[in-house]
C-alpha cells in the first residue's frame, strides 16, 4: 500500500467562494505519488466535494462528534460526514485538545464512532513545549497514541492514519527538524509494533507543524515520515503544490 499522504487542514479559513477557488485549482493538477486529502471547514465540505469530483483528491473533515444524531446542538456526526462525501476525519488535533479541552477519552470515543461509520480517522498526537522541556515527550505521545488506538487495534482495525504534530511547531514557523520528527515517528512505529505486531507498520505516520515548500523534501527523506498534515501552507496553492511535488 502507498503510505504517502498529504493532508491539507484548512482550519477555520476559507469562505465558500475561497474554498471553491482553492479546490478547483488543486483538482486541475495530477498527484501521482501521494494521496491528497482536503479538510475544509464543515460548511464548505459540500462545495469542495463537488469541485474534486472526478479527481483523485479525497475529502476529510476537521472534527466530528461521537453520537450519530440527536440533541447535540452545533455538533456534526460521522454519518453526516460520510453522506457529504468524506473519507477521512481529523481527530484529536491539538487545537481541539487545548482550546476546546478535548480529553484522550473523548478522542477515543470519536475515533471509534468515526471508524464505525466507515471513516478513516487521522489521529493527531503531540507534546507541548513545556512537556518537551520537562522531558515528557515520549510519555505524552505514548499515552495519546495508546488511548486513541488501543480499542481499534484490539478489534483488528488498522485502517487509520496517525499524525505527529508537536504543538510548539504548529503555526510557529518553527518546524521540528527531520531528526526530531523521525525520532518520535520511530517511537510511535515501535510502540504499536511492540503492542500489536508488524501489521501496524502499514499505518501512515504523518508529520505536521510548519511544513512548507522548503522543509518538505528533507523531512520526507526519513523512512518513517510518510507525508504531512499541512496547515498554513495548504491555503496557498503554490506552496501546497510544491509540498505535494516533494513526495
Ligand atoms: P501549520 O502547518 O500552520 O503549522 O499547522 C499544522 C497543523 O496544525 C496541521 O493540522
Amino acid at each position: 500500500m502507498n503510505r504517502k499522504h498529504i493532508v491539507a487542514n484548512w482550519k477555520m479559513n476559507t469562505t465558500i467562494s475561497e474554498a471553491r477557488e482553492l479546490a478547483q485549482n488543486l483538482a486541475s493538477h495530477e498527484f501521482p505519488n501521494a494521496q491528497i486529502v482536503l479538510c475544509p471547514p464543515a460548511v464548505n465540505l459540500a462545495i469542495v466535494a463537488e469541485c474534486i469530483e472526478g479527481s483523485k483528491i479525497q475529502l476529510g473533515a476537521q472534527n466530528c462528534y461521537y453520537e450519530s444524531k440527536g440533541a447535540f446542538t452545533g455538533e456534526i456526526s460521522p454519518e453526516m460526514l460520510v453522506a457529504v462525501g468524506c473519507t477521512y476525519v481529523i481527530l484529536g488535533h491539538s487545537e481541539r485538545r487545548h482550546i476546546f479541552n478535548e480529553t484522550n477519552e473523548m478522542i477515543q470515543k470519536k475515533v471509534i464512532a468515526a471508524v464505525s461509520a466507515g471513516l478513516i480517522p487521522i489521529i493527531c498526537i503531540g507534546e507541548t513545549l513545556d512537556e518537551r522541556k520537562a522531558g515528557k515527550t515520549l510519555s505524552v505521545v505514548e499515552t495519546q497514541l495508546r488511548d486513541a488506538t488501543r480499542l481499534l487495534f484490539d478489534k483488528g482495525i488498522f485502517n487509520i492514519i496517525i499524525a505527529y504534530e508537536p504543538v510548539w511547531a504548529i503555526g510557529t514557523g518553527l518546524s521540528a527538524t527531520p531528526e526530531q520528527a523521525e525520532e518520535i515517528h520511530t517511537f510511535i512505529r515501535n510502540t504499536s509494533t511492540k503492542d500489536f505486531g508488524v501489521i501496524t507498520q502499514q499505518i501512515p505516520l504523518l508529520y505536521g507543524g510548519s511544513v512548507n515548500e522548503s522543509n518538505a523534501q528533507s523531512l520526507l527523506q526519513k523512512p518513517n515520515i510518510d507525508g504531512f498534515l499541512v496547515g498554513g501552507a495548504s491555503l496557498k496553492p503554490e506552496s501546497f503544490l510544491a509540498i505535494c511535488g516533494a513526495v
